[in-house]
C-alpha cells in the first residue's frame, strides 16, 4: 500500500514543460474542478533540469511544486532518467544502446540507454540525489517514480562483458556451463567465458539457442534491477517514508516482473488494454499485477483517459468506458486511478493521445466531464478500500522463465511455432473470471497452501523446489490442474531425461509419448466418460499429447486420428488430493464446464449469482469489506446478494438481495 495515503489518488502524468504559466494556471483550476489530487512529474525533464553535466536548474520545478502545494495537490515525483539529455549521449556515446540487429543506436527516443552503462548510472544517480536532497521535506511528496517503463534490451560491449561475468557467477566454471547448457549440441562447446556472445541477429542465436536466450533474459532483469536500485537506494536514504516504484510497461515479457517488483514498495501498472481485448485479458493482467507482490494492492499508474495513439485505428473510449475500466482496476486491487496524461502534449508522437484536458485547454469536453464525475465519486469513496486485499481459493501459476523458455527461446524447436503464453493462460482464466470466482495469479515462489485449486497450465519448466511444492500441495488435499507443455525442461531449458511431464509424472500418473501439433484448420474431439462433464464430447485443437496412464483414471479420450481412444483428460489421486492432466487445448465449452466441475468438487462458489457480463469482486481491509459490481451490459440487469447487506458508496442506497444494476454502470458496495 502507498505509505500514508488517506484516499484514492486521482490524477496522472503532467508534462507542463510544453506550455506557459498561463496555461498552467488554467490547468490548476481545471484540476480542482475535476477532483484531481495527484500529479506525476517531471518524467521527461532531465534535459531541462540538467542542461550541462553537473549544472542543475530547478527553478521551473520549484515554482511548479509551490503551485501544487498551494492547490493542495500531492506529487508523485519522477526521477527524469528515462530520457537522457543530448549532451550525455554526445559526450559519452557508450550510454547509447546496441539493438538486437547489432546496430549502435544514435541519440533520440526515450528508454533508450544502456542500463548497464556506468556513465548512465553515474549521471542518473547524481540527478536522483539532487532531487531527493532538494525535495525531501516537501510536504506534498507522496511517491517516487523511478525513470519510466524499463524494459530495453541492450547488446552493447558493456552488456556483453557483464553478461559473461553474470554467467561466471551463475555457473562457476566453463565446464559446468557447457554441461548445463549441453553445448555438445551442434558442437557449441566454449573454452572460455569470453567466447560467449549475446543472442543477436549477428549470430542468430536469438532464434536458435533456447538456453542462451533464457539466461540473457534473466541477466537483463537482474541488470535492470541494479539500474533501478542505483536510484531507488538513494531515494530511500533521503526519504525512508515515501513509497518508491517504477511503472511497469505493457510489454511485461521484457522483464521478470516478480523479481523486478520485489525491489519496489508497490506494484505500479500502466494499464493500456487494446480496444479489441476482451475483458478477461484486461482482468487477467490486473490480477497478475495484484499477484506480483503476493496479493498486495497496487497502483494503476497510467491509463489513457481517451484514445491511445499507437493503435492502427486509435478509437475513442466510449462514454462511460473510462469510468468502467477505472473501477475495474480498483475492483482487482488498484488503490489509485491515474492517467497518462492530464493535458495533451502539443507536439510529437503522443500529440493525439487522449488527455483529460485537450489542446482546447478547457473543461467543456465529454472526457473532462466524465473525468470530473469520476473524480468526485472517488472523493466520496475516500479511503474505504485502500490496501484492501482479495481472498481467492483458486490460484493460477504464472512463470516468466517458462514463458521465456517457450516463447523467446524454444520457439524454434517447439512443435507449434506461434505459441502465445498469455493468450493460452487467459483461456484457462476466462471461465473462472466470467463465473465471478476470484483467482490469484501466483508465481512459482508463491505460497500455494492458500488455495484449494491450483491451475498450472503450460508449466514448461521445473526448477528449484517447484516440483516438491506441487507435490506437497496435492498431498495435503489440493487439486492441481496441469496440461500439455508442462514439466518438459529443467531450469536451463534442457529436456528432462525420462518422459514428460518429468518431475510431475508420478503426481499426474501419466506419461507423454508424443506431441502432435495441429494445423489451424484441424481439430480433434474429447470423448467424455459418462457423467464427467455435462456434454458427451468437446472439441480440442492446437496440440494433442499422446499419453499413457500409469495410475491415473481416464476421464476422456481422443475421438479422431491414429491416437483415437487414447486418453486426453486424466485424474490422479495423490495423497489427500488429486491432479488433473489436460493433454490438449480444449475448446471454451470444455474449459467452462471443467472449471465448474473442479470448483464444485472443491466447494468453491461464485461470489454471488449474477446475470451474464456482470463482474463481481470483493476486497477487504481491516476496516471494510467492499463488493464491486460492474454491469458491462448496455441494459440494466441483476446480481443477487442474498442476505448480505450493503450501502452503495456512490448513491448511499441500501442494497441487499436481488438487485438491479443500471445499464453499463457500477456499484461500489460497502458491507454492513
Ligand atoms: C506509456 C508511457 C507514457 C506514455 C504512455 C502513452 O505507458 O509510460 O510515457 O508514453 O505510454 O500511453
Ligand atoms: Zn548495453
Amino acid at each position: 500500500m502507498i505509505k500514508n495515503a488517506d484516499r484514492i489518488y486521482y490524477g496522472g502524468d503532467y508534462n507542463p514543460d510544453q506550455w506557459d504559466d498561463a496555461a498552467i494556471d488554467v490547468d490548476m483550476k481545471l484540476f480542482k474542478e475535476a477532483g484531481i489530487n495527484l500529479v506525476t512529474l517531471p518524467v521527461f525533464s532531465w534535459a531541462k533540469l540538467e542542461p550541462e553535466e553537473g549544472v542543475y536548474d530547478f527553478t521551473w520545478l520549484d515554482k511548479l511544486m509551490d503551485k501544487f502545494l498551494e492547490n493542495d495537490i500531492k506529487v508523485c515525483l519522477a526521477t527524469p532518467t528515462t530520457a537522457q539529455p543530448a549532451w550525455l549521449s554526445r559526450k559519452y556515446p557508450e550510454v547509447l544502446p546496441v539493438d538486437k540487429q547489432g546496430r549502435k543506436r544514435t541519440h533520440g527516443m526515450r528508454v533508450f540507454f544502456c542500463y548497464n552503462s556506468p556513465k548512465y548510472r553515474e549521471r542518473a544517480a547524481a540527478i536522483a540525489e539532487q532531487m531527493a536532497k532538494r525535495y525531501k521535506d516537501y510536504p506534498n511528496l507522496v511517491l517516487w517514480h523511478v525513470a519510466n517503463e524499463y524494459g530495453t534490451h541492450c547488446y552493447c560491449p558493456t552488456c556483453e562483458k557483464k553478461f559473461r561475468q553474470w554467467l561466471k557467477n551463475r555457473y562457476g566454471t566453463i565446464e559446468n556451463l557447457n554441461e548445463k547448457w549441453m553445448t555438445a549440441f551442434w558442437g557449441r562447446t566454449v573454452y572460455d567465458f569470453d567466447e560467449i556472445m549475446l543472442p543477436t541477429e549477428l549470430n542468430d542465436d536469438y532464434r536458435f539457442n533456447p538456453t542462451l536466450n533464457l539466461d540473457y533474459m534473466r541477466f537483463v532483469t537482474d541488470s535492470t534491477i541494479e539500474c533501478f536500485e542505483n536510484e531507488a537506494s538513494i531515494l530511500r536514504k533521503y526519504t525512508p517514508n515515501v513509497t518508491i516504484q517504477t511503472n511497469i510497461s505493457g510489454h511485461i515479457e521484457n522483464l521478470n516482473q516478480f523479481k523486478m517488483t520485489s525491489h519496489m514498495d508497490i506494484v505500479a501498472w500502466d494499464h493500456y488494454p487494446r480496444p479489441q481485448d476482451d475483458k478477461s485479458m484486461r482482468a487477467f493482467k490486473l490480477d497478475l499485477m495484484r499477484g506480483l507482490k503476493g496479493g498486495q494492492s497496487f497502483m494503476m499508474q497510467e491509463q489513457s483517459p481517451n484514445q491511445q495513439n499507437w493503435q492502427p485505428v486509435s478509437k475513442l473510449k466510449r462514454p462511460g468506458e473510462v469510468r468502467m475500466i477505472s473501477y475495474e482496476a480498483m475492483a482487482h486491487g488498484s488503490d489509485t486511478c491515474l492517467y497518462f496524461q492530464l493535458r495533451q502534449s502539443v507536439a510529437g508522437q503522443e500529440m493525439y493521445h487522449g488527455a483529460l484536458i485537450t489542446h482546447g485547454g478547457h473543461g467543456n469536453t465529454r472526457v473532462f466531464r466524465e473525468g470530473a464525475r469520476l473524480g468526485h465519486e472517488l472523493e466520496k469513496i475516500g479511503d474505504t478500500f485502500l490496501g484492501a486485499t482479495t481472498r481467492a481459493e483458486v490460484g493460477l501459476i504464472f512463470d516468466w522463465d517458462s514463458w521465456w523458455a517457450l516463447e523467446y527461446g524454444a520457439v524454434n524447436c517447439l512443435p507449434q511455432k506461434d505459441f502465445n503464453y498469455i493468450k493460452h493462460m487467459v483461456r484457462y482464466y476466462r471461465p473462472l473470471f466470467e463465473g465471478n470466482i476470484p483467482v490469484d495469479i501466483v508465481g512459482i515462489g508463491g505460497d500455494f497452501s492458500k488455495y484449494k485449486v491450483l491451475y498450472a497450465p503450460y508449466l514448461y519448466m521445473m526448477q528449484g523446489d517447484l516440483s516438491e511444492k506441487l507435490h506437497a500441495f496435492v498431498e495435503q488435499g489440493g487439486t492441481l490442474v496441469t496440461t500439455t507443455l508442462s514439466g518438459m525442461v529443467d531450469e536451463n531449458s534442457k529436456a528432462v531425461f525420462g518422459d514428460y511431464p518429468g518431475l510431475l509424472r508420478d503426481l499426474t500418473g501419466i506419461w507423454v509419448e508424443e506431441i502432435d501439433p495441429l494445423e489451424p484448420s484441424e481439430g480433434n474431439r474429447m470423448v467424455m466418460e459418462p457423467g464427467v462433464l455435462p456434454e458427451s464430447a468437446y472439441g480440442c485443437e492446437y496440440q494433442c499429447d499422446v499419453i499413457h496412464t500409469e495410475g491415473a483414471e481416464v476421464l476422456a479420450a481422443y475421438g479422431e486420428d491414429f491416437y483415437k481412444g487414447t486418453p486426453c483428460l486424466t485424474e490422479h489421486t495423490y495423497g489427500k488430493g488429486k491432479a488433473y492432466y489436460i493433454a490438449t487445448d480444449p475448446d471454451e465449452a470444455f474449459l467452462k464446464d471443467f472449471a465448474a466441475r473442479v470448483c464444485g468438487e472443491a466447494g468453491i462458489r461464485p461470489l454471488y449469482p449474477a446475470a451474464e457480463n456482470v463482474e463481481l469482486t470483493k476486497r477487504s481491509n481491516d476496516r471494510n469489506t467492499v463488493v464491486f459490481a460492474l454491469n458491462h451490459n448496455h441494459e440494466a440487469t441483476w446480481a443477487d446478494f442474498g442476505t448480505d447487506r450493503f450501502v452503495d458508496l456512490l448513491t448511499d442506497r441500501e442494497v441487499t438481495g436481488r438487485t438491479e444494476i443500471p445499464a453499463y454502470d457500477v456499484m461500489i458496495l460497502k458491507q454492513k
